[in-house]
This record gives structure tokens, sequence and C-alpha cells, in this order.
């Protein structure tokens, strides 16, 4: 009796060696298992007399009592230890700042493109596109601009085979508009253009927009008008003054290039001119009853005096450090 006695100190110390519940299982075994000393001493009960054998038997299971209950407490502690350890490990520090995501921003160019398509559109102008690839009759001969003729040269022209160039400009769209709707009409068409050309001031790829009003009394001084109130709304600037200078391109009669006044000079930003009634006879539209103005703008030269850029090639390059200033 003495010696299952001491059982329960052994167990004791032994089940509080144990880490694991797998630990504890096992040395559970160890004691109430089948040939554990306990079941081993029930066993033994049956070469005891009749006065002995309850007696006996009731030690025996107050012992077995004792042991289990010593198991059942190490087991809550290394649970709680083991949920202890899980809820730490698993902590989320809601204190911590999240994490910001990196936005982009546009391209300053096609914030330009944005901004002017918006200015033309709160004016009445629809937006009107074009292909890219376009063919020799809509960006030359359309436009009175005929094989052989001397202003072919003035292009610098990307061929994609006999019939197919880069669009050199975005006057191509007014051909293509003008044959599809029926004046009165107002559209712009912003887009890109191609030419064999590459400096500091000039890119192979840059963006135009191309302007068209076409109606029954359509004059020259409504071109300067619009022209000079876009440029206003566009510059944020009322000062802004527009000078037209005599020139001479194929598809307008008469035809300027327009400068608009800034810091004490004059910048060219792009050309016009009264549609040539020979463009408007290719699309049946009746020159006794129409006229109309078109024009053309560059928009990476709006864009450079709008910012202070004096190089076109950053606005090509993708460097981001560059880009990043124009977020808007
Ligand atoms: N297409 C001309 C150019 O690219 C510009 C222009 C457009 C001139 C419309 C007159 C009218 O140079």
């Amino acid at each position: 009796m003495e010696h299952l006695k001491k059982l329960i100190k052994e167990a004791e110390l032994d089940f509080s060696k144990c880490k694991s519940l797998s630990d504890l299982d096992h040395t559970k075994a160890k004691y109430l298992g089948k040939t554990g000393p306990l079941t081993e001493a029930m066993r033994g009960l049956s070469g005891l007399s009749k006065e002995e054998k309850p007696k006996i038997g009731a030690f025996i299971n107050e012992i077995k009592k004792s042991i289990e209950v010593a198991l059942l407490e190490r087991k809550k502690l290394i649970q709680d230890e083991e949920l202890n350890f899980q809820l730490k490990s698993e902590t989320i520090d809601v204190t911590l700042p999240g994490r910001k995501q990196a936005q982009g921003s546009l391209h300053p160019i096609t914030i330009s493109m944005n901004h002017i398509q918006n200015l033309f559109h709160s004016i009445g102008f629809d937006i009107a596109t074009g292909p890219e690839i376009e063919d020799d009759y809509h960006n030359f001969t359309a436009l009175n601009i005929p094989k052989e003729h001397p202003a072919r040269a003035m292009h610098d022209t990307f061929y994609i085979d006999k019939n197919h160039v880069l669009r050199t400009h975005t006057s191509p769209v007014q051909v293509r508009y003008l044959k599809d709707n029926t004046p009165p009409l107002r559209v712009i068409s912003p887009g890109r253009v191609y030419r064999v050309d590459s400096d500091a001031t000039h890119s192979p790829m840059f963006h135009q927009v191309e302007g068209l009003w076409v109606d029954e009394r359509v004059s020259f001084a409504n071109l300067k008008g619009v022209i000079q109130d876009f440029l206003q709304k566009f510059f944020e600037d009322e000062s802004i003054a527009v000078r037209f200078r005599p020139s001479f391109f194929p598809f307008t009669e008469p035809s300027a290039e327009i400068d608009m006044s800034w810091n004490d000079g004059w910048l060219e930003i792009g050309g016009c001119g009264m549609i040539h009634p020979s463009v408007l006879t290719q699309v049946n539209i009746d020159t006794e009853k129409f006229q109309g103005f078109a024009f053309g703008l560059g928009v990476e030269r709006l864009t450079m005096i709008k910012y202070g850029v004096s190089d076109l090639r950053p606005f090509f390059t993708n460097d981001i450090r560059f880009l990043k200033q124009f977020e808007i």
C-alpha cells in the first residue's frame, strides 16, 4: 500500500514534465494502462481474503482517482498554454498604419488631350477619330494634295506600302467626317500622327487636334475667335492674344499659321484656314451654300508651353520622375 501511495507523487511529477498532450497521453499509459501498476494491483486482489478485498480495492480506486485528477489538471494546463501561444502568435496590431497603395497618374499629354476635348465639347463640338494607318487618298489626295504635288514633300512620310501611310496629320479625319455627316457640323479630332523627324522639338510620333466647323455662315473671324477663346481657357489666361500669319496648305484657302502671345513674344502652335472648296466638293457638300474652317493644333507644343517643358523627348521616354510631376 505504501508503494501504491507513492505512485501519486510520482505520477504528478511525471505529468508536470509533459510539455504536450501527446507526451501526456504516453505518460498516462505508464500509470493507468493495462500493464500499469494499478491494473496489476487490481489483479492481485484475487489472492486476498474476503475482508481485505473491498478495503484494498477501495484504496486502489482512491489512488487511481487521484492520478486521474492530476492527469486532468495537467491536461487543462497544457491546453491553456497551447491556446495562449496560438493567440499570441496570431495577434494583429490594429494600431499599425496601413500599407499605402501607390497611385499612378495620367500622362501629361493625356491630361492635355482630355482638357482640350472638354473645352471644345463644352462649346458644342463633337469628337471623332480616324485610323492611324491611313490610305493615300484620305491623307493626301482628298485634301487637295494629288500625287506629284510639291506639298507632299512638306510631309516626311512613313510609308506602309505604295498606298498606305502612317497619317502625317489629323486632317484626313476631316474628309472621313464630312463624308459621313451633313452640315451644319462642329467636330474635333484628337490623335497620334507620324513624321520622319526626331530632335529636341520633333518626335516621329506626336499628337494633333483637328478642328472643323462647317455651316452656312462661318467666317475667318469666327475661326480666330474660337482659337483665342480656346487658348485663353486652356492656359487660364485672358490676356492671351492670337496672331494669324499668312501661310499655305493645299486644303485651306486662305491659310494661316497660328501664333499665340507668350512672355512678350509669339509661339507657333498650329495651322488653320477656310476649308478649300475642292475638299468640300470631294465630299459632295454644296460650296454655294456651305463654308467652314479647319485648324490643326500641336498637343505636345501646347503641353510644353503650359508646363514650361523645353524638350519634347521626356514625354516619350517614360521616366517616372518626370511623369510624376503632372499628377492631378
Ligand atoms: N494638317 C496641317 C498640318 O499638320 C495643319 C492644318 C490643319 C492646317 C487644318 C490647316 C487646317 O500641318
